[in-house]
C-alpha cells in the first residue's frame, strides 16, 4: 500500500489505448494526481499497464496507480475520456461519429451513477461533439466538462511555424481555432511572436503569409500524416492532456486553447469547439473569444455549422 499526502489528487481515465496510455505517460513523468485509476473493458491492458507505470515513479514521483472501473469515479477529480474508436488511414475524425457516441453514452452514466462530482475532460473523436454529448448526458455544468478541443491542433501549428523561423514553439502565440478536424483554421492574423504581429515578424524574415497559410494547412493534416505513416497518433494528443488536467489539479487559471461551450462567443451558441480559455479547479473559468477578421469568423461560423449538422445526425 503506497502512503499518499492525505490531500492526493485523483484521475480516472477512461480508455487504455494509444492515447489513454500516452497520458497516463505524460502524467507520471510530471507528478500530477497522485493517485491514478484506468478503467477500460481490456483489464488485462490496465492492470499490465498500472504495473509497468509504477515502475517508472522510482524514478518520478509517488503515485498510486491502479486498475479500476466506474465506481471508483466517486471521489476523483477528474475523469478524462479516451476510450473510442480511433481513425483508419483514410477515415476523417467525424466518420466515428456513431461508434464513438455509442461507446460514450456507456461510459457517461455510470461515471455519473458513482457520485462522480468533479471535472470532465473528454479526448475521444469527434472531440468537440462527443464533449457536447458528454455535458448533456451527465447534466454537468457546462464549464466542468472540457474537450481537449484544438489542443492538439495549435501545439502543431506554433511546431510549424517555430520549425520555419527558427523558435522554440512555446514562443509563438498562435491558436488554431474551431472544430478539431477538418474544417479548422489558424487565427494567423491575430498571432504573435515577441508582441510583433506574426505577419509581420514573419515578413520581416523573408516568410509570406502564403508560407504561413502553407502551415496552417499541414497542421490541418499532420493527423492523416502521422496515421499513414504509424497507424495511429499519440504522444502529443496524450500531452496536450496533461497539460490541460495540470492547469486543472493545480488551479493554474492557466490561458489554454480547449473545447469549450459556447454561449454567444463567435455568435454561437449550444456547441463545443476550439477556442482559447482560462482553465482552473473549476474547470472552464472563461471563454476567450478572440475578435476575429471577417474572414475568420465566417471560417469559425462554417466549422461550427459542419459540428452542429454532424452532431445532429449523430445524436438522432
Ligand atoms: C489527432 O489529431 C487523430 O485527432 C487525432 O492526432
Amino acid at each position: 500500500m503506497i502512503i499518499l499526502a492525505e490531500k492526493h489528487q485523483k484521475v480516472v481515465l477512461v480508455g487504455d489505448g494509444a492515447v489513454g496510455s500516452s497520458y497516463a505517460f505524460a502524467m507520471t513523468q510530471q507528478g500530477i494526481g497522485e493517485e491514478f485509476v484506468i478503467v477500460d473493458i481490456n483489464k488485462d491492458r490496465t492492470e499490465g499497464d498500472a504495473l509497468d507505470l509504477e515502475d517508472a515513479t522510482p524514478y518520478t514521483f509517488p503515485k498510486n496507480i491502479y486498475s479500476g472501473d466506474y465506481p471508483d469515479c466517486k471521489d476523483a477529480d477528474l475523469v478524462v475520456i479516451t476510450a473510442g474508436t480511433p481513425q483508419k488511414p483514410g477515415e476523417t475524425r467525424l466518420d466515428l461519429v456513431n461508434r464513438n457516441l455509442k461507446i460514450l453514452s456507456s461510459i457517461v452514466k455510470p461515471v455519473v451513477d458513482s457520485g462522480f462530482n468533479g471535472i470532465f475532460l473528454v479526448a475521444a473523436n469527434p472531440v468537440d461533439i462527443l464533449t457536447y454529448a458528454t455535458q448533456k448526458l451527465s447534466g454537468f455544468p457546462k464549464e466542468k466538462v472540457i474537450g481537449s478541443g484544438t489542443s492538439l491542433d495549435t501545439g502543431r501549428f506554433r511546431v510549424g511555424v517555430a520549425k520555419k523561423l527558427g523558435l522554440d514553439p512555446a514562443s509563438v502565440d498562435a491558436y488554431i481555432l474551431g472544430e478539431h478536424g477538418d474544417s479548422e483554421f489558424a487565427d494567423i492574423d491575430e498571432a504573435s511572436i515577441g508582441n510583433v504581429p506574426l505577419v509581420k515578424f514573419a515578413a520581416d524574415r523573408g516568410v509570406s503569409k502564403d508560407d504561413l497559410l502553407k502551415i496552417e494547412d499541414e497542421t490541418r493534416n499532420k493527423a492523416y500524416q502521422i496515421i499513414n505513416l504509424k497507424g495511429a497518433t499519440f504522444y502529443g494528443v496524450g500531452t496536450a492532456l496533461m497539460r490541460i488536467s495540470r492547469a486543472i489539479l493545480r488551479n493554474e487559471n492557466a490561458v489554454l486553447p480547449v473545447g469549450a461551450p459556447m454561449d454567444g462567443q463567435y455568435g454561437l451558441n449550444d456547441i463545443y469547439i476550439g477556442t482559447p480559455a482560462v482553465i482552473n479547479a473549476q474547470g472552464i473559468a472563461d471563454v476567450i473569444e478572440i475578435p476575429l477578421s471577417d474572414d475568420e469568423k465566417a471560417k469559425m461560423a462554417a466549422s461550427a455549422k459542419t459540428l452542429q449538422e454532424t452532431a445532429h445526425n449523430g445524436m438522432k
